[in-house]
């Protein structure tokens, strides 16, 4: 049967000054996106990381690029080999790179130069608390986030943890796209709701590009 809902052409919906969703826009190349996400995974296995504090993240997570972003008891850093099995990230793919460039372009970054991949599992339950990224060198490059699977509640707040939230559901194929004057905003996502995903099962998995040295 046809699905008409798969053939909506992607749009833009403002979150602020920097800030985009483009909604739908990795719809197409979710099959070989998740295909590429296992293959990763056979290399390098997803964890879930122990954070400095010492607690275990709820979400589990693997890399590709030149560099992973990781956390352990020493605390958050990029890497060129997974600490924990000694291996060194796999080569992004040729087809995450094109996305997050073309998603960048869109958004109005039209010079980002991503070295970094990071790819989060979310399971039920599974949350990422409110938090800046700022471990990487060069601010003036963007973050383009890719969500695929299940639906999660985004938090997107502003330059202080306390300060309010947007809460914006982000589904299979959302891209979201942050930078300029918005790149130190905290963000979030809120417990996964339990669901099964036609082609991610009982998982939200999400691309998170980024410029890390
Ligand atoms: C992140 O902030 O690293 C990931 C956000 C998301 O999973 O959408
Ligand atoms: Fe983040």
């Amino acid at each position: 049967m046809l699905d008409l809902f798969s053939e909506e052409a992607p749009w833009q919906e403002p979150l602020a000054d920097g800030a985009v969703i483009l909604r739908r826009r990795a719809r197409e190349e979710a099959p070989a996106l998740m295909a590429a996400i296992l293959a990763v995974a056979q290399q390098n296995p997803f964890y879930h990381r122990i954070t400095p504090g010492g607690h275990r993240m709820s979400v589990a997570m693997t890399n590709c690029g030149d560099f992973g972003w990781s956390s352990d008891s020493r605390g958050y850093q990029y890497t060129e080999q997974d600490r924990e099995s000694g291996r060194k990230w796999p080569p992004m793919p040729p087809l995450f790179r094109q996305l997050a460039l073309d998603c960048a372009r869109e958004a109005g970054f039209p010079h980002f130069n991503p070295d970094a991949c990071l790819i989060n599992r979310y399971e039920p339950g599974a949350k990422l608390s409110l938090h800046q990224d700022k471990d990487e060198k060069d601010l003036h490059q963007p973050i383009v986030s890719v969500s695929l699977g299940l639906p999660a509640v985004f938090q997107f707040g502003g330059f202080a943890r306390g300060d309010a939230t947007q809460r914006v559901l982000l589904e299979h194929g959302d891209v979201v796209v942050w930078g300029g004057p918005s790149r130190l905003r905290y963000h979030g996502i809120l417990p996964l709701k339990p669901g099964d995903h036609p082609l991610a099962g009982a998982f939200r998995y999400n691309l998170t590009f980024r410029r890390a040295f």
